[in-house]
């Protein structure tokens, strides 16, 4: 019998755990379930006799990789895979995939959630501001960013876009309006909310020039990677100016000093949750699990992301 792993260091709703496994089981595979491990070695023991696996922001590095020996494939149940190491999956013969668009809602619900909870001072009895009439610039226009627009016009917010990967007609149908260049995004935006994927070309990419082009009262809303922050920047801005907030799903490195000096300017969940929802872990749990099953019997390959 074929053995599933789902490996989740946060782990998914318990209905979504249903979910998967009934999928597994009409396929007639097992499901292991391997949830709050607490060490690689946990990880790689658990990985290391089973042909798939369901993981999130877990690391699946080359030794967890290579320790798995009868992997075939490996399933990131939502967008981001900055978390698998895709060289070592390509030099075994391991496909990995993700499940673009299911948790999408979720992040973008919690974008308003901390944007809320900013304007109106953390909810503490003091008079805020409300986001109606504001502006949120998107930058990058995919699944997240597309139900962000849609959440932020329900709320008459003003939307603006930067994805230099989308068709600007595409971005311009959802009443979006499209700025070409990236440093427009920033200065027009009182609320910048960053859907950019973490790679090579984005890593410390939103530092000091960007931010301090924030209009007055500016806040960046995180809920993508700390890694595409440069923080010595971030910091530098917070400093320099006493209006600029940092709302963010994924606490920075520099978090206790942002806590210690920046107090009331900054948001920071206790665990990233932007995909924490039981919606958002059933549909990208069970189409994580479907498309294990449609890969193995059927060779599907939709949604491989490396070579
Ligand atoms: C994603 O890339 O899908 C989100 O960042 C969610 O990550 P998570 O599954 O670790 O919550």
């Amino acid at each position: 019998m074929k053995k599933v792993l789902v490996a989740t260091e946060k782990p998914f709703a318990p209905a979504a755990i249903d979910g998967i496994k009934s999928v597994l089981t009409k396929a007639g595979y097992e499901l292991v379930l391997l949830e709050r491990y607490g060490s690689v070695e946990e990880l790689k023991k658990a990985a290391s006799d089973v042909e798939a696996m369901i993981i999130r922001s877990d690391k699946a590095t080359r030794e967890v990789i290579e320790a798995a020996g009868r992997l075939k494939i490996i399933v990131r149940a939502g967008a981001g895979y900055d978390n698998i190491d895709l060289q070592a999956c390509t030099d075994r013969g391991v496909v990995a995939m993700n499940t673009p668009g299911q948790n999408s809602n979720a992040v973008a619900e919690l974008v308003f959630a901390m944007m809320l909870y900013a304007q109106r001072n953390g909810f503490d009895g003091t008079s805020g501001t409300e986001l109606r009439g504001r502006t949120i610039g998107i930058h990058a226009y995919g699944n997240v960013g597309r139900e962000v627009a849609r959440i932020a016009h329900g709320f008459g917010m003003k939307t603006v876009a930067f994805d230099p990967f989308v068709d600007k007609k595409d971005i311009e149908k959802d009443g979006v309006r499209v700025v070409d260049d990236v440093e427009q995004l920033y200065r027009e935006s009182q609320f910048v909310s960053l859907h950019i994927p973490a790679n090579e070309k984005t890593r410390g990419s939103i530092g000091h020039g960007l931010l301090s082009m924030l209009p007055e009262g500016g806040a960046l809303v995180n809920t993508a990677r700390k890694e595409v922050i440069d923080e010595a920047g971030l910091l530098k801005v917070m400093e320099e100016r006493a209006d600029v907030r940092y709302l963010s799903d994924v606490a920075p490195d520099c978090r206790e000093q942002i806590e210690a000096r920046f107090a009331g300017r900054y948001v920071f969940t206790a665990k990233k949750m932007g995909a924490q929802t039981a919606e958002a872990n059933i549909n990208a749990g069970i189409a994580a699990a479907n498309q294990i099953v449609a890969f193995i019997e059927d060779g599907d390959r939709t949604f491989q992301v490396n070579e």
